[in-house]
């Protein structure tokens, strides 16, 4: 009797964990419940990718973009209602962020395989993991289990999403606040090496900053007036290779090719000048760190256990 009041405690104790609030990520939280969701994911994101390369780039700034505010809980993805104000609009991310339709996608494959057992939160973080790897970068076993926010916070994706125009104190402190050192701050920076930004987001930089290569200034300015003509007007990230995810970000910072005001802090006699120059030169390295940083990006503050619900449609509540 003995025993089996110790075997009833021991389970009751393990059925509590696993039942908290505060239980963790884990690897292979899907595998009984949802065994075909990472094929779900990968083909979707293959065949979004076809179409436009860019939207991996897209997907990844999405999972960064919900993960500093309030942890990576899929509240970027929520719409606005009449009653409801989510994080779309916000600054950084109105008229910017994209890949939405991507996400509901891979959603609704997944809820006819599954229904109400996958997170969006975990979807984005895994199609922002297939984004780098089908454009060339590196993989990392994404840890999973986390639930969806019921809510969304407009200010704090205001104020806590680093603008291009901050120096590298500032960007510091932002990363330091979400658990992430200045190396982290200059690995995940190399996610710059895909996609494209905006002529308003590094006029600027082109116009009036001095360390920057003046070919590479000229070039920029081709597609992008000093006058708000051509606000919209886009330019790649990393000069030399767009499309693919390697270390050429480094190579254009060391160059003085960067093409944000943030982007060339990280490369202009501070702190982190040698760890951009040891990424230029050694792209193993920058993989290996990159996708450990992206690991810790996504353990930020999730919900899981009982917090929060698995969202029957990424843009709305339950
Ligand atoms: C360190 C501070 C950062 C700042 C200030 C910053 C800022 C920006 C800005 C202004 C854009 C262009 C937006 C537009 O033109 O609409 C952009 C694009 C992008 N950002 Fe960042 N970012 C930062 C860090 C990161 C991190 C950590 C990641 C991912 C791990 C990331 C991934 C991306 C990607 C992939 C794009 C291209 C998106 C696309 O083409 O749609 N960024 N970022």
């Amino acid at each position: 009797m003995a025993t089996f009041t110790k075997l009833f405690f021991t389970l009751s104790i393990f059925h509590l964990l696993a039942c908290s609030t505060n239980a963790q990520l884990i690897d292979n939280f899907y595998d009984q419940t949802c065994p075909c969701l990472q094929t779900i994911v990968r083909n979707t994101m293959t065949s979004a990718i076809k179409k436009e390369a860019r939207i991996g780039a897209s997907i990844l700034r999405l999972f960064f973009h919900d993960c500093f505010v309030n942890g990576c809980d899929g509240s970027i993805l929520l719409d606005d209602t009449d009653t409801f104000i989510g994080e779309k609009k916000a600054q950084p991310n109105n008229n910017s962020v994209k890949g939405f339709e991507v996400i509901d996608n891979i959603k609704n494959s997944v809820e006819a395989s599954c229904n109400a057992t996958v997170s969006c939160a975990d979807i984005l973080a895994l199609a922002a993991r297939d984004g780098v790897v089908l454009l060339g970068g590196p993989s990392w076993t994404v840890p999973l289990g986390r639930r969806d926010a019921r809510t969304a916070n407009q200010s704090a994706a205001n104020s806590q999403i680093p603008r291009p125009s901050f120096n590298l104190t500032r960007l510091t402190t932002m990363f330091l606040a979400k658990g992430l050192t200045a190396s982290d701050l200059t690995v995940l920076s190399g996610a710059h090496t895909i996609g494209q930004g905006e002529c308003r987001l590094f006029r600027t930089r082109i116009y009036n900053e001095t360390n920057i290569d003046t070919n590479f200034a000229t070039l920029r300015k081709s597609n992008c007036s000093f006058s708000s003509d051509n606000d919209t007007n886009l330019a790649p990230l990393d000069t030399l290779t767009p499309t693919s995810f390697d270390n050429n970000y480094y190579k254009n910072l060391v160059a003085s090719k960067g093409l944000f005001h943030s982007d060339q802090v990280l490369f202009n006699n501070g702190s982190q000048d040698n760890l951009v120059r040891s990424y230029s030169t050694n792209e193993a390295a920058f993989s290996t760190d990159f996708a450990a940083a992206m690991v810790k990006l996504s353990k930020i503050s999730p919900l899981t256990g009982t917090n929060g619900e698995i969202r029957k449609n990424c843009r709305l509540v339950n």
